[in-house]
Formats: structure tokens, C-alpha cells, sequence
């Protein structure tokens, strides 16, 4: 988890702000001007919100019961499938009524990065043969639990409790070298943010822990007793373009502990000299402490590194992602392998002849319709390549 103090220009996503969708889910559900509302005001909406999200007791409500509505899910699933669209099993073709009732049948092996609740998983299910797998990975125990529930159902499924980070390795330990499709959904899910103890939410009262993998490593309260002044100031800049991050940094440091996230984002917004209309002033900062403390630009940039030897040629990669910080090291490394264009070439008399391990890759938004059923679909961006033939060099050797 590096730290660079540089304070390069934020470079928000082309479409909405960019940190809205999941990272500003809480502001996208709730239309609430925070200049004229009290934390408490917050928190009362934010449980209306609960109970319209058809969640009746927020107190019994057993935890694998909070629902997440995939994203991009048929463009998703037929990227990684390298077809064009799915047909549709309720509206069979009539030049094909078999396909339409029993999937594409598609054999091999896929691999779907982040399960979450399993849409994704279960559309990509509906399209794959008896003899193809799926490999699923997800860090978080609650989404391993409702995975490991699937597999007990369906062969096909193989579950992985562990970061995408380690693709490699953990697809060798099943004997996987190579995989046909490569899916991930970044970020957290809806559930994360719903339960209010994962600490994920500033509208939601819970431990500061924010965790995916709640099975180890560090949580955000312990990092916030040891972090000092200017690490965590970075920390907000860096990961959430907070550009208030010094004065914010130097609120939490004040605190006499870190025991809730609601004491927190109220600590946050009080600090904030600059609130936005329908955004609670603890967005970004939220989003920066959760984005370290899970590595999560760290193991994208490991998932996508892996991507280009773990493809079979011909092979299909889609990523889906919600802001700017993942969208653009996603384009910028598929622009690279596709282009075989590398930064460190550029001032190069002559620039080496790279390999090109995708093709031209392709990007694709919600529709409409999507966005106003799910406004958390709103800044996603989905970004599919084919690995194309060429042989897979370590770096350095090209
Ligand atoms: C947006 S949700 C995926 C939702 C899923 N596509 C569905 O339809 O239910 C993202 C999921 O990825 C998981 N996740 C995030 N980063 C991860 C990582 N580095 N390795 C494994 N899982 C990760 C989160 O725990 C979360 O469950």
C-alpha cells in the first residue's frame, strides 16, 4: 500500500462525479440536501431507506438476506462469454427456440472475480454447460457462505475464499492454468453497505471497520490509533481526492476513539469546509479509508497483471468498475496491452517493439433504463478485450 504525496488533478469520471454509484450510494438513494440536514436527520433517512429497500427489521434481518442488484449484468455476461448478446431463456428466438430455453452451452472454464451475491455467477451459470466451471472468488465471508451454498447445488462451482490478487496461485492449486473468460464487478457490494456493522456506511451506525475480509487483517479503527497526521491526510487525498484532506486528518487524529462510524462521519462533516448538495461531506473520506485499508488499487492492478498469462488466446476479460481511480488503470492497462504502448517508451528514440496482448478494447455504460431502476449503476463503466495470440513474456523480457 504505497503512499505518494504527489497531489496530481483529479480527473472525475467523463459521465457523473466520480464518486458517485457505490462509493456515493448512500447520497444516490438518498436525495437529501446535507447543507440543511443534522447527522441525526441522516441517520433517520438512511432507515427509511432500509425499510424501502424492502428490508422490514433491520434488527433481525438475517444478514444473507440483503439483496444486491447486479450491474451490467447480460453486457457483463456476454463479454466474457465473447458473444455479441444473449439470447433471452424467457424470449426463446424463434430461429432457435433450443438456445433460447437452455442457454448458449458454452463449455471451458470461467472465473468470476468478485461473487458478491452471485448475479453475475448465476446468469453466466444459465449459459455454460454441464462439463465447464466456474470459479468464484470473493474476500468477504458473507459472500463466500452464500458462494459455498451455490456450489452445493451445482458442480460446475469452485469456491475461493481469498483476494483476486491471487489468481494465479489459487487457480494452480485446482489445477488451473488457463481459463477461457475472466469477470470482476469491483468495489463493495450492496449488503456490505446495508449492514451497518461491516462499517462501510456513514449513514448506518457500526464499528469503524470496513474490512471485505473480515477474517483478518487490519480494521480502520485499529489503523486510525496508529496512523499519524500525515499519512492519513494522504491517505484521503490519494484514495478519495478529498482536497480537504489535511484539515479532515487533522479532526479524526482528535478523536478520543474510533469505536462509531456515525461519530466519525459527524466529526468529517464538521471538519468539511465545503459541502456539496445531495452528498454527505464524509464521502470521499469514507471511500479513501476503505479503499486502502482493503489494497483494493493494489490488487487490481495485481488481477489485471495476471489477466494477460491466465487468458487462454481468444480468451475474454470484463471488468466493471465505479470510479475514476479504478476506470482509469483499468483503460490505461488495457490501452497498453492492446496498443503495445508503454509509458516508460514514450521519450525513447526508438521505442521497442512491444507485444499486444488484447485486442481493441471495448466500453460499455448502462442504459437508461438500467440507471433509473438501479441508480447505482449510474458511473459504471464496463471494459472488455479478447487476449489475442501473442505469446506471454514476463516483464523485461520484451
Ligand atoms: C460489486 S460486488 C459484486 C457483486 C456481484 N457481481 C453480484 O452480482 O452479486 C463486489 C464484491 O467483490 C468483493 N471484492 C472486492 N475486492 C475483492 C478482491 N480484491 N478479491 C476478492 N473479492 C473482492 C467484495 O467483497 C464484494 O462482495
Amino acid at each position: 500500500m504505497s503512499l505518494s504525496k504527489s497531489k496530481s488533478k483529479p480527473t472525475p469520471n467523463s459521465k457523473v462525479n466520480a464518486f458517485s454509484a457505490i462509493d456515493n450510494a448512500e447520497s444516490v438513494t438518498s436525495p437529501f440536501s446535507v447543507e440543511s440536514n443534522t447527522v441525526q436527520n441522516l441517520v433517520e433517512k438512511g432507515m427509511q431507506n432500509m425499510a424501502q429497500a424492502s428490508i422490514k427489521d433491520p434488527a433481525t434481518v438475517d444478514e444473507l438476506s440483503f439483496v444486491h442488484d447486479a450491474v451490467l449484468l447480460p453486457e457483463t455476461v456476454a463479454a466474457v462469454l465473447g458473444v455479441k448478446s444473449l439470447p433471452s431463456p424467457k424470449e426463446p428466438s424463434q430461429t432457435d427456440a433450443a438456445i433460447g430455453q437452455k442457454g448458449l452451452q458454452m463449455s471451458g472454464i470461467y472465473v468470476d472475480a468478485t461473487f458478491g451475491r452471485g448475479g453475475h455467477s448465476r446468469l453466466l451459470l444459465s449459459h455454460l454447460a454441464d462439463d465447464a466451471k466456474l470459479i468464484v472468488f470473493d474476500k468477504d465471508p458473507t459472500a463466500i457462505s452464500v458462494a459455498r451454498e451455490l456450489a452445493r447445488t451445482d458442480s460446475r462451482v469452485h469456491v475461493v475464499h481469498d483476494s483476486f490478487a491471487t489468481l494465479t496461485t489459487s487457480l494452480a492449486a485446482l489445477g488451473i492454468t488457463q481459463v477461457d473468460g475472466l469477470m470482476a464487478d469491483l468495489g463493495i457490494s450492496s449488503p456490505q453497505i446495508d449492514d451497518g456493522s461491516r462499517g462501510f456506511s456513514f449513514m448506518r451506525d457500526g464499528a469503524v471497520d470496513m474490512r471485505m475480509d473480515t477474517s483478518r487483517g487490519q480494521s480502520v479503527a485499529e489503523w486510525l490509533e496508529q496512523v499519524d497526521d500525515e499519512t492519513l491526510a494522504n491517505v484521503l487525498y490519494e484514495f478519495g481526492e478529498e482536497r480537504h484532506s489535511r484539515r479532515i486528518a487533522r479532526a479524526i487524529k482528535q478523536m478520543d476513539s474510533y469505536e462509531s462510524t456515525l461519530e466519525l462521519a459527524e466529526v468529517i462533516k464538521v471538519a468539511h469546509p465545503n459541502w456539496q448538495r445531495g452528498k454527505h461531506p464524509a464521502t470521499q473520506s469514507f471511500q479513501a479509508m476503505r479503499i486502502f485499508i482493503n489494497n483494493e488499487l493494489g490488487d487490481v492492478d495485481d488481477f489485471l497483471a495476471q489477466s494477460i498469462h491466465i487468458l487462454k488466446t481468444g480468451g475474454q476479460l470484463a471488468v466493471i468498475s465505479f470510479h475514476s481511480l479504478e476506470d482509469r488503470r483499468i483503460k490505461q492497462f488495457l490501452q497498453r496491452h492492446s496498443k503495445g504502448q508503454y509509458p516508460e517508451d514514450e521519450n525513447l528514440p526508438m521505442p521497442p517493439n512491444r507485444p499486444r496482448y488484447f485486442s481493441k478494447p471495448k466500453r460499455v455504460g448502462p442504459s437508461k433504463a438500467e440507471t433509473s431502476h438501479n441508480p447505482r449503476s449510474r458511473s459504471a463503466w464496463l471494459r472488455m478485450a479478447t487476449r489475442s495470440d501473442s505469446e506471454y513474456l514476463p516483464d523485461g523480457e520484451q
